[in-house]
C-alpha cells in the first residue's frame, strides 16, 4: 500500500530536486492550485517583465519597439524557446495567435499538401474545438472527417489509409487524462502515407513530447495551461523542417510573407517556420509567455514528467484510500498530468473544494480534474487536497444548496 500520510509527503518534499521552482511562482495563501491544466499559476518573473514591455518598450519606445526591443522576431524567438520542452531544434516551432486558429490553418495545409487523399482522421472524443474545425475544414475542402478512437487509429491507418491525408488526434484525452500512442499512431500515419498535427495542450510543459525523436509532422500546442504564459496566451505551432518548405497554410497574412516590408501585392511565403506566422502578434501575451518560459532553463521534462507522474501517483492512492472512481489509467505510459476522478455530483463537490480553498475544474457530465504542475504543486498539496475532498465526501458538505449553482468556467 502507497504511503498517503501527510509526514510521508513532508519528507517526499524535503528530496523533491524541483522544491526549489515552486518559489518561482506566486501562489496565492491559502489555495492548494490543482487547475493549472486550464490556466497555469502566475510566474514571478512574468509583471516585471510586462511592466517593462507596457512601460518602456511600449510606452517609451513606442513603435521604435519593433526593432529596439525586437518585437519583430518575437514569434520566432518565443518559438525557439518553447521548442526544447516540447523536444525539438528551434528552427521549427514558432509562436502565435490561438490553438484554434493554428489547428485550422494546419489541417487544410495538410489536405492541400497530401493532394488525392481527402480524408481527416480525428477522435470522436476529441476537445471540441478540433473536432469543430475539423468539420468546418472537410466543407471547405471537400473533404470528410472520418472519427476513430484514438486506440484503434493505428490498425484503421494500416488496414484503411490509403485516402487519409491526416490524422489529428489529441495527446492527452482532456477529460480522462489518458496519454495517447504518440509514437504508434505517428508510425502508422507515415507508414500509410498520411500526416500527422499532434494537439499538445494538455501535455506541453507536463510530459516530454520528442517532437524531432518521433519524426511528428506537426504539433499545435496552447501556452497558457502547463507553460504558464497566462489568460490568453498564444499558441504554438512545430512544423518539422523536412515539410516546411511544402507547408502550405490557408492563411497567408503578412507577417508569413517573404519580404513583409515590400508590401508587395501577391503573397510569397517565407522560408522555414517564419511561414507559420499570420499577422501582428498578441505582444503582451507572448512577452508575458516569454518571460513565463524562464523556469524551463533550470529544469528538464524528464524531471519534470518523474515528478508529475510521482504526484499523480499520490493522488490516485488517496483517491483509491477514499472509495472514489478514478478515471485516469494507471500505467504511466497511458497518463498524462491530471487525474480526473468520476462522482455524480462532480458540480457541486468541486465548488465546495473551491471555497475550501482547493481549485480543480470539472467536465461533463461526470469528472472531477485535478491537475499538478510538477513546477509548483507539492506533495503535502496532494495528501491536503485529498483530504479536503475527503472530508467534503464523507460530510455531505457539497450538498448545500449553495454548492448547486454551475459555474461557466470551472
Ligand atoms: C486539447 C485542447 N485543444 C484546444 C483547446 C482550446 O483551444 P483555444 O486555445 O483556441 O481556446 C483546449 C482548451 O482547453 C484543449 O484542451
Amino acid at each position: 500500500m502507497p504511503d498517503t500520510s501527510r509526514a510521508h509527503a513532508l519528507e517526499l518534499d524535503a528530496r523533491d530536486p524541483l522544491a526549489g521552482l515552486r518559489k518561482r511562482f506566486r501562489l496565492p495563501a491559502g489555495v492548494i492550485y490543482l487547475d493549472g491544466n486550464s490556466l497555469g499559476a502566475l510566474p514571478d518573473d512574468v509583471p516585471g517583465a510586462l511592466d517593462d514591455v507596457v512601460r518602456q518598450q511600449w510606452g517609451v519606445g513606442l513603435i521604435r519597439s519593433w526593432n529596439d526591443a525586437d518585437w519583430w522576431n518575437a514569434p520566432t524567438r518565443v518559438g525557439a524557446a518553447i521548442a526544447p520542452v516540447i523536444g525539438a531544434a528551434p528552427d521549427q516551432v514558432v509562436c502565435g495567435d490561438s490553438t484554434s486558429v493554428q489547428l485550422f490553418n494546419t489541417m487544410i495545409a495538410a489536405l492541400r499538401m497530401r493532394p488525392g487523399r481527402n480524408v481527416i482522421l480525428t477522435d470522436p472524443a476529441t476537445f471540441p474545438t478540433d473536432a469543430y474545425l475539423a468539420d468546418s475544414v472537410a466543407r471547405l475542402c471537400n473533404a470528410e472527417v472520418r472519427r476513430v478512437p484514438a486506440a484503434e487509429a493505428a490498425a484503421v491507418l494500416a488496414a484503411d489509409g490509403a485516402d487519409i491525408a491526416l490524422a489529428a488526434y489529441n495527446h492527452v484525452d482532456y477529460r480522462t487524462g489518458e496519454l495517447r500512442d504518440l509514437a504508434g499512431i505517428t508510425a502508422a500515419a507515415h507508414a500509410a502515407g498520411a500526416l500527422v498535427l499532434w494537439d499538445v495542450c494538455h501535455t506541453a510543459g507536463a510530459v516530454p513530447i520528442d517532437a524531432d525523436a518521433h519524426d511528428l509532422d506537426f504539433v499545435v500546442g496552447c501556452s497558457y495551461k502547463y507553460l504558464s504564459g497566462g489568460p490568453g496566451a498564444p499558441a504554438f505551432l512545430y512544423v518539422a523542417r523536412r515539410l516546411q518548405q511544402d507547408f502550405d497554410p490557408a492563411l497567408t497574412g503578412w507577417h508569413g510573407h517573404a519580404e513583409p516590408f515590400a508590401m508587395e501585392s501577391g503573397y510569397r511565403p517565407a522560408d522555414g517556420i517564419s511561414r507559420g506566422r499570420i499577422g501582428s502578434p498578441p505582444l503582451l501575451n507572448m512577452l508575458a509567455l516569454e518571460a513565463a518560459l524562464g523556469v524551463f532553463a533550470e529544469t528538464d521534462m524528464a524531471a519534470v514528467r518523474a515528478k508529475s507522474l510521482a504526484l499523480t501517483d499520490l493522488f490516485i492512492a488517496c483517491a483509491d484510500e477514499l472509495g472514489l472512481e478514478v478515471a485516469t489509467p494507471r500505467e504511466h505510459a497511458l497518463r498524462g498530468s491530471q487525474v480526473a476522478v468520476r462522482h455524480d455530483a462532480a458540480h457541486p463537490i468541486m465548488a465546495a473544494l473551491i471555497d475550501r480553498g482547493v481549485i480543480g475544474d470539472v467536465r461533463p457530465p461526470d469528472i472531477l480534474r485535478f491537475g499538478f504542475n510538477a513546477l509548483y504543486v507539492s506533495y503535502a498539496d496532494v495528501v491536503d487536497a485529498a483530504a479536503v475532498l475527503g472530508d467534503i465526501v464523507a460530510t455531505g458538505a457539497h450538498l448545500d444548496p449553495k454548492y448547486a449553482v454551475r459555474s461557466t468556467v470551472t
